[in-house]
């Protein structure tokens, strides 16, 4: 018998599992394209177990269009998932997650404060509590998140440690297109000429990497490359810091379609 006094060696004096056991939990809202599929497929070279979740979150979403408008495609998402190395899918339906009465919620505060949160007041709050009732119901090791969403992993991992949630985050780099648009399930809503016009987010991005390697501001440049589309309508860039890098983050509606990405500032050092 053990009397341990600290979460440090709590997490010591507690058996852990070995290498082979580990269950690795992908959590998504479907529509999978190859940087989901790059996930899995990270999760499946460290976990012996890979689940992947499908559901679409009511409760990250302000607005019931951007909602209804979200696609589903279960059957396609599900072969993609077993191909990349899942072995269980768990699409529940929102009466199974919220049931009547559901009033309990995890509030990300200062992490969740600015960019996506400012834009999207609730969204980090539904996020939050949709993941940690995810990480209760399949009890991973790894959760695995793409950089993509970066203040989402940060939100993510803040909760983690402030809850003492035992899961380990585990981040995936973003996939992109050729021309270097980030791969989204959003992206499928462009039109062909919308399509073309949204690489100037990467290339925006870029550009303030490259002003921030001469010592110049990487907001400006940034800013001054999404000038050139004056059909754009840009919400933010901002700079914010997670999992201790600096990133330039950029959010921007084409049309009807919202889109976000994020470059590590340090890269270009
Ligand atoms: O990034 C997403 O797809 C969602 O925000 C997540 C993490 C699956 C929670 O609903």
């Amino acid at each position: 018998m053990k009397i341990v006094s600290s979460t440090i060696e709590l997490n010591a004096a507690l058996e852990r599992p070995t290498l082979a056991d580990l269950t690795g939990l992908v959590p998504t809202m479907g529509s999978l394209h190859e940087g989901h599929l790059s996930l899995i497929r990270l999760a499946r070279s460290e976990c012996s177990r890979v689940v992947v979740s499908i559901f679409v979150n009511p409760t990250q979403f302000s607005e019931t269009r951007d909602l209804d408008a979200y696609p589903r495609q279960l059957e396609r998402d599900a072969e993609l998932a077993a191909d990349a190395g899942a072995g269980v899918v768990f699409a529940p339906n929102a009466e199974d997650m919220y049931p009547d009465g559901f009033e309990t919620w995890v509030e990300p505060s200062e992490t969740a404060k600015g960019l996506e949160g400012k834009m999207r007041p609730g969204h980090f709050r539904g996020v939050a509590t949709v993941c940690l009732k995810l990480f209760n119901l399949v009890a991973p090791h790894r959760a695995y998140f793409g950089w993509k969403d970066a203040q989402q992993t940060a939100v993510v991992g803040r909760m983690i440690s402030d809850l003492n949630v035992q899961v380990t985050l585990r981040l995936g780099e973003t996939v992109r297109e050729p021309d270097g648009l980030a791969l989204s399930s959003r992206n499928a809503r462009l039109s062909a000429d919308e399509r073309d016009r949204a690489k100037v987010l990467p290339q925006a991005l870029r550009a303030g990497l490259a002003a921030h390697a001469a010592h110049q501001n990487a907001k400006e440049a940034a800013l001054a490359v999404l000038a050139d589309d004056p059909q754009l309508e840009v919400e933010y860039v901002e700079e914010m810091t997670a999992h201790g890098h600096r990133l330039l983050c950029a959010a921007l509606h084409i049309g009807t379609t919202r889109l976000i990405d994020n470059m590590r500032l340090e890269e270009s050092t």
